[in-house]
């Protein structure tokens, strides 16, 4: 079986191939590389023991690029990673985001309805939930009202790609929902690589351990939380990407849309997440009490039951197995793949 993964250089993309090879699928992979670097599936190449990724660097919104793929292999599924995901900058560039993120969804399914090709894993996200709802989040917990054209692209691609399935039953959807994605491969060798000044904190806690920032900002500390600071589901990226094999085994036989969780259903907050980083690495992280950032809930979690019983999937990575990996992979690349 064959698997086109779309944005597949990149942070969950690379995880997930190898997972993909690991579990014995074949993986083709078409990235524009706007946000990654070839080095990542050269990597993942040889963590699975030189296995070849046939890897076509173009956009996603290039039709004849899509189609000359599906000419030249005989894809089963596709994940479907592609999309930009800075949450400022998608404020500030809203028309490049839904450009990017929409009509890459739209070109995507037209052509691999076009080559019969009905099986699509969508990586959606938890901004999809509206702010309103009641912890932990489940996969009927109330969407919408997002924050940022970012938050959007996520909502409408799973809409897209909801209507798809109810117009044509021969289709199988799964829009997979993450929570915070943190970590890296074990060996080190391939892991999140920020291209500017970290949005997000695990990144940001490990470039200020290692020394390229001076210290973190703490964003609120007086939140409705146990210490005050944010509290959100980290989850490691090798358990997310062994999510979408375990979505792949699902869609061989279920049409339609469906809709999982990927979390592991526990919440830490921001200081639990810098004190844990700090034992588990032996490194000081220092940090500043900041203001809040605007747009942040004060808690989310997710309720990972679904995916448990339907997919038989589950998060089995610690807390201290996420801060290790996350360092591992900083230190031995401290400025990322450019090393
Ligand atoms: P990433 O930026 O590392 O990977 C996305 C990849 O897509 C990059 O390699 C980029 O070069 C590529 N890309 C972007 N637009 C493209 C296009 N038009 N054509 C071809 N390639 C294109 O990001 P990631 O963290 O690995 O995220 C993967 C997906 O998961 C994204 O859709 C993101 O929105 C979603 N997601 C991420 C998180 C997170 O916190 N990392 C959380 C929820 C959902
Ligand atoms: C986590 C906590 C911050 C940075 C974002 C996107 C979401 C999804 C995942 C893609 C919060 C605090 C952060 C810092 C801090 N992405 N923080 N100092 O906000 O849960 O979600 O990434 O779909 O759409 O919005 O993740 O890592 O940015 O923040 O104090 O320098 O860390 O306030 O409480 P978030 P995050």
């Amino acid at each position: 079986m064959t698997v086109l993964v779309t944005g597949g250089s990149g942070y969950i993309g690379s995880h997930t191939c190898l997972e993909l090879l690991n579990a014995g699928y074949d993986v083709v992979v078409i990235d524009n590389l706007c946000n990654s670097s070839p080095k990542s599936l050269q990597r993942v190449e040889e963590l699975a023991g030189g296995k070849h990724i046939p890897f076509y660097q173009a956009d996603v919104r290039d039709r004849a690029a899509l189609t000359k793929i599906f000419e030249e292999h005989t894809i089963d599924f596709v994940i479907h990673f592609a999309g930009l995901k800075a949450v400022g900058e998608s404020v500030a560039k809203p028309l490049a985001y839904y450009d990017n993120n929409l009509n890459a969804t739209m070109t995507l399914c037209d052509v691999m309805g076009s080559h019969g090709c009905k099986r699509i894993v969508f990586s959606s996200s938890a901004t999809v939930y509206s702010g309103d709802n009641k912890m932990p989040l489940s996969e009927t917990s109330k969407t919408g009202n997002c924050t940022n054209p970012y938050g959007w692209t996520k909502y409408m691609g799973e809409q897209i790609l909801r209507d798809i399935a109810k117009a044509d039953p021969e289709w199988s959807v799964c829009n997979l929902r993450y929570f915070n994605p943190v970590g890296a491969h074990e060996s080190g060798l391939i892991g999140e690589d920020p291209k500017d000044i970290p949005n997000n904190l695990m990144p940001y806690i490990s470039q200020t351990a290692i020394g390229r920032r001076d210290h973190l900002s703490v964003f609120g500390n007086d939140y409705d939380t146990p210490d005050g600071t944010g509290v959100r589901d980290y989850i490691h990226v090798v358990d997310l990407a062994r999510g979408h094999v375990a979505a792949l085994s699902y869609l061989q036989d279920h049409k339609g849309e469906c809709i999982f969780n990927l979390g592991t259903g526990v919440g830490y907050s921001v200081l639990d997440m810098v004190h844990a980083f700090e034992t588990a690495n032996g490194v000081d992280v220092p940090y500043e009490i900041a203001p809040r950032r605007p747009g942040d809930l004060p808690t989310v979690y997710s309720s990972p039951e679904k995916s448990r019983q339907v997919l038989g999937w589950e998060a089995t990575y610690s807390l201290e197995d996420m801060c290790r990996d996350t360092w591992h992979w900083q230190s031995l690349n401290p400025n990322g793949y450019q090393d």
